[in-house]
């Protein structure tokens, strides 16, 4: 059985297993203890903060996200953590971390920093996987996150959590005297940095695909090492561009909509990323009909047999 047989298989059962998945109730509301601690880091922060040590922490400015909105929104937030979404995160980011850090032989897994989020069609939910994914991984201790947004032609991370468009990756690609800590973000979340797709332009995919941004990949992989960095970016059967990206990332999760992506379409996407050593699948609004009459979203997660992925 070939390794997309077999991932469609897996996907069947992830499937089935996602009828029983639990209903996730909406996020209760913050409690008001939490404001204070909002309004003392609401002002944002507009001057850029010269960097002199080669090695110091290469970020210029900061925003402000309003966690209060994004826990509404459902989304996973660092005073919403015994909600579903942040439990059922808190599962799926174990084994992309674990990948991230671990050894595998003498060396570690080659670039397993850099996880590339994606699907085969638009609206599977990508960029709501990818901004969650970000949000759990920056709540663990050790570990610092970078979310980029690589969706450039539809960009949608700052849109999601109610910020203004801002200068980003396709600026610093066309732009020679622009630096990537020129246009990371620093937000209220002390370990979340935001690197924006910056200013639209016709050239979106041929730039994604070019020598510049190999060269700008590499250097986020190896300037931000201990650093995990989660790609938002394009269907993989819409455009080319993932495709291009995948070749660079140590893992990807590919996020399927639950009755709604077909066997056809998700083989026909896992084909164009088989290159990419770890891959893992997150069955995302598996709907369940709940208690109360509306309807939950649940998460199974399905990856390739360890003697499929490359030593
Ligand atoms: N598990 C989920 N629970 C609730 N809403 C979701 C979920 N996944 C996606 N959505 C919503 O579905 C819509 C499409 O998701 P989005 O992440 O923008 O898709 P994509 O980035 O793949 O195009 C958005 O409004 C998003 O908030
Ligand atoms: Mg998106």
């Amino acid at each position: 059985m070939s390794l997309i047989e077999k991932a469609v298989e897996r996907l069947g059962q992830l499937k089935q297993a996602g009828q029983d998945a639990p209903v996730i109730t909406p996020a209760p509301a913050p409690a008001p203890a939490q404001a204070a601690v909002v309004d003392a880091v609401a002002s944002v922060e507009r001057s850029r903060v010269e960097i002199h040590a080669p090695e110091a922490e290469p970020v210029s400015r900061a925003v402000y996200i309003d966690l209060e909105r994004l826990a509404h929104m459902g989304f996973v937030t660092p005073d919403q953590q015994r909600t579903s979404i942040s439990e059922e995160y808190r599962v799926i980011k174990r084994p992309l971390l674990r990948n991230a850090s671990s050894m595998r032989g003498t060396s570690r897994v080659t670039q397993g920093n850099l996880i590339m989020v994606t699907s085969a069609l638009p609206g599977e939910g990508k960029s709501f996987t990818a901004l969650n994914l970000a949000m759990s991984m920056a709540m663990e201790l050790d570990h610092s996150v970078l979310l980029v947004d690589a969706d450039v032609s539809k960009p949608s991370i700052l849109k999601q959590m109610g910020l203004p468009p801002e200068r980003g990756l396709m600026d610093v690609l066309v732009d020679g005297t622009l630096d990537l800590p020129d246009v990371i973000l620093r937000t209220n979340i002390e370990k979340l940095r935001i690197l924006p797709a910056g200013t639209a332009t016709q050239r979106a995919t041929e730039l994604l695909a070019s020598e510049g941004m190999n060269r700008l990949l590499d250097e986020m992989a190896s300037r931000y090492p201990d650093r995990i960095i989660v790609f938002d970016s394009p269907p993989l059967l819409v455009t080319t561009e993932s495709r291009v990206l995948a070749t660079h990332m140590g893992q990807i999760v590919v996020v399927v909509e639950a009755e709604r992506t077909t066997h056809a379409a998700l083989k026909q996407a896992l084909a164009t990323i088989e290159a990419c050593p770890i891959k893992m699948m997150l069955l995302n609004k598996s709907s369940v009909q709940g208690p109360g009459g509306y309807y939950g979203y649940g998460y199974g997660y399905g990856h390739e047999p360890e003697d499929d992925k490359a030593a």
